[in-house]
């Protein structure tokens, strides 16, 4: 990076020299990489966020939806909206992009594995004037590249689920904090997808009795399949090289979080609900239906909507629902 770019503050927090990837291939223009990451190996993750990020892009771009999310968390510490943050696993920007723009004074070192996504980001930021605070750096996030104690926040949403050794991107992000600065994750959490499991399964058996079929109940077949495997892997011993293969890898549990607080020296851990709503079953399945089965919700017998309104109104109260994380945030603070 020349010496009259405005990001070289932001590149001088690495502690290994960066390198434009446009040098070696014009596509990855303005995506640097730390110089010992070339030619590594990108392992753990698969197509969909390589050669597959256009419509990766198509099909997940929803900055204000997860702005909307991760912005009153990220405000409770004001000192992290006028300084220098690191986005793990960033991807095209869903978060990176939307607190540039909203928080004028920010600056934004933006990481993730895949540079295809790191090129959209980029082009992004650049269409909204906003790349001169953002640099878009291609890294493996379970190593570490960057300098000590030099950044306000760490913020990644919906990475350490993704990652085979999330312990290594925790204690990464403590490093990297400046004391009492926080590192927010928005993870997927065990205790709600473990319900749902439930739920699907319960309908499954149901259709199975009622002797009906179709997409909708293969889908829910293969989702009860993804949280089983992504909360027992450790159960399922012939699992585990297709388990690293897979996208989604992890559910959390707080207990998991709270352990991994104490084992990368975080002087605290809070962990908060972000849908923390009375209908949070049908609405999760509405969710799951539409945006990851791409089914229609009228696919969706009424019969089936019956058994998951019981789990809203009767066996779950508004108190215990909001204890029952579905997807959460978990703050580790330095
Ligand atoms: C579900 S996407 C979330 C992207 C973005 N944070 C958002 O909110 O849209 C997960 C991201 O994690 C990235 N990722 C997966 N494994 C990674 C790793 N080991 N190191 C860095 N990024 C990784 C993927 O490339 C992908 O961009």
């Amino acid at each position: 990076m020349h010496n009259g770019s405005p990001r070289r503050h932001l590149a001088a927090n690495f502690s290994e020299p960066l390198i434009d990837m446009g040098e070696a291939d014009p596509r990855y223009a303005g995506v640097f990489t730390p110089i010992p990451e070339i030619g590594l190996e990108r392992k753990g993750i698969t197509e969909n966020f390589l050669s597959g990020a256009d419509q990766w892009f198509d099909r997940y771009a929803m900055f204000d939806r997860i702005f909307s999310l991760l912005n009153p968390i990220f405000e409770r510490y004001p000192a992290a909206a006028a300084g220098t943050i690191v986005d793990v696993g960033c991807g095209f920007g869903n978060t990176t992009i939307p607190l540039l723009a909203h928080h004028p004074n920010l600056s934004v070192i933006a990481t993730d594995l895949s540079p295809d996504l790191l090129a959209i980001l980029h082009r992004e930021a650049t269409k909204r004037g906003l790349i001169d605070r953002c640099l878009p750096v291609a890294v493996d996030a379970q190593r570490d590249y960057f300098n000590e104690k030099f950044s306000d926040a760490v913020i990644g949403c919906g990475v350490l689920h993704h990652i085979a050794e999330p312990a290594r991107t925790v204690r990464s992000a403590m490093r990297v904090l400046r004391p009492n600065a926080p590192a927010i994750f928005l993870e997927p959490f065990e205790a709600g997808h473990a319900v749902l499991r439930l739920v699907f399964n319960q309908i499954c058996d149901q259709a199975e009795r009622l002797g009906q079929s179709g997409p909708v109940f293969d889908f829910l077949k293969a989702v009860c399949s993804d949280i089983h495997v992504r909360s027992h892997r450790l159960n399922l011993p012939d699992w585990s090289e297709k388990w690293f293969q897979l996208d989604d890898k992890w559910l959390f549990t707080r207990r998991y979080f709270e352990r991994l607080g104490e084992m990368v020296g975080a002087s605290d851990v809070k962990i908060f609900h972000l849908y923390d709503r009375p209908d949070l079953f049908v609405w999760q399945t509405q969710r799951i239906l539409t945006e990851y089965g791409q089914l229609r919700l009228d696919d969706f017998p009424d019969w089936a909507w019956k058994i998951v309104e019981r789990y809203d109104s009767d066996f779950f109260t508004a108190d215990l629902k909001a204890d029952l994380i579905n997807e959460g945030a978990v703050v580790f603070m330095r």
